[in-house]
């Protein structure tokens, strides 16, 4: 049996400004219906049981190629431009399945690996020092623009060995290429994609000058690791190597924003837990997987059915589309008590925030040392931090970000 959302409850536009603003209400009510139900809304399977989404997570019958359908399938007409930044998008880990995926996935790690990730906190320390001290002395209020957001580029663009100097152009091309990949800034479909091919042509123009004194650089950068054959023999082409660091820049960017971001927010929201964090930063760890869980950045991943299957009692056919709502499943009251209390000593914390299975998050590490270090030092050094003013939620289907955080504090 097909379980429609009741109409009662309507079909609920998870890109809309009300499902923007409070999706934990709208995913509540989805769930309490089934764990996968079906949206003629957005013509997908909205998937928010925590079972329900960690098994998806990991069938194959569900492809997360989204570009391929858009190349091969001549549904949409597209410029020699578009149809050249699309290729390389699909070279993307991402949207890939294996074996491709597994090829791309292995030499990624490869890179990661040699990056002492562990071994960042004083690097990520120092910018969040100068943003905090840049913020300070500007009197400005908004945390997001002037701490949260310059932040990850520009560490990516260190990991990827690009020079300091070219760092804020890093963030352009993100926030270009966020538009489309996140479905972020609303309904200006159009704009949205002539603003993220141009991101995305920049980068790579950029990427492939860089490339050429990566190669002879041969340094421990993720770009020199990337572009050399691997131990098991495993060479990427350019395109490739191109694609791939389009991808991590784009990846670790919005994602870590507004993963501080929210962090922050929920900290102010919950006095309590506040001032437990400050009084013990031993709780800092638990604390960030319990910022994860409670308000993540992703809210969802998307997949198209490839083979029929059954999840949750329904049969998906080959052709269908699903979302794993990952921020439903991380408030699902059969796994977590409590789901919506902030509770940063809560454990176990079986949490979806960074997805599960082949796709799983390469980043994570990165992310949360980054999320550590900087809500760290955001309280350290903005004493008597509060909230000034509401927060705005973008409207977006995956993304779960802020226009703005405008804080006051005490600091001189
Ligand atoms: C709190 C911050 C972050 C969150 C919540 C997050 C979340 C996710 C999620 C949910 C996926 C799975 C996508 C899917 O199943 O389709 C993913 C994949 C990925 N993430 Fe992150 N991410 C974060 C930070 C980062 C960072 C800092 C980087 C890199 C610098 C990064 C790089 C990637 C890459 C390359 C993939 C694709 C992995 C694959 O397809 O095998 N992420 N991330």
């Amino acid at each position: 049996m097909t379980i429609h959302v009741a109409p009662g409850l309507g079909d609920p536009d998870l890109r809309g400004e009300p499902a923007s603003r409070d999706p934990y209400a709208v995913y509540d009510a989805l769930r309490e219906r089934g764990p996968v139900v079906l949206s003629s809304v957005h013509r997908a399977w909205l998937i928010t049981a925590h079972a329900a989404v960690a098994g998806a997570h990991t069938r194959p019958e569900l492809s997360s190629d989204r570009i391929g359908p858009m190349i091969d399938g001549g549904r949409v007409s597209l410029t020699q431009e578009s149809l050249r930044v699309l290729s390389l998008m699909r070279d993307w880990m991402v949207v890939t399945d294996p074996p491709a995926h597994t090829r791309l996935r292995r030499v990624a790690a490869a890179a990661f690996k040699r990056q002492r990730i562990a071994l960042m906190t004083d690097l990520i320390r120092d910018r969040v020092d100068e943003l905090l001290d840049a913020f300070v002395r500007s009197g400005e209020t908004d945390l997001i623009e002037h701490v949260a957001h310059p932040l990850p580029a520009s560490l990516i663009a260190d990991l990827l060995g690009a020079p300091r100097e070219d760092r804020d152009r890093f963030r352009l091309w993100s926030d270009d290429l966020a538009l489309v990949a996140f479905g972020a800034g609303g309904e200006a479909q159009e704009e949205r994609h002539v603003r993220a091919l141009s991101g995305l042509e920049n980068m790579f123009g950029y990427f492939r000058e860089l490339l050429e004194r990566a190669r002879s650089a041969a340094d421990d950068t993720i770009l020199s690791v990337l572009a050399v054959p691997q131990p098991d023999g495993t060479r990427l082409t350019d395109d490739e190597i191109l694609s791939m660091s389009a991808l991590l820049l784009f990846a670790g960017h919005e994602t870590t924003i507004n993963s501080i971001s929210n962090g922050v927010l929920a900290l102010l929201r919950h006095p309590d837990q506040l001032q437990q964090l400050k009084a013990d930063r031993s709780l800092m760890p638990g604390a960030v997987e319990e910022m994860l869980r409670y308000d993540g950045p992703v809210k969802l991943v998307v997949r198209w059915v490839t083979r029929d299957l059954e999840l949750g009692g329904e049969v998906l056919r080959a052709g269908d589309r699903a979302y794993l709502v990952n921020s439903a499943a991380n408030r699902d009251p059969s796994v977590f008590d409590f789901p919506d209390s902030f509770d940063i000593r809560r454990s176990p914390n079986p949490h979806l925030a960074f997805g599960r299975g082949v796709h799983a998050c390469i980043g994570a590490q990165l992310a949360r040392i980054e999320m550590r270090v900087a809500i760290e030092r955001i309280l350290d050094r903005l004493p008597g931090l509060r909230l000034a003013g509401e927060p705005q939620w973008l409207p977006s289907l995956a993304s779960r970000a802020m226009r703005e955080l405008r804080v006051t504090h005490d600091a001189r």
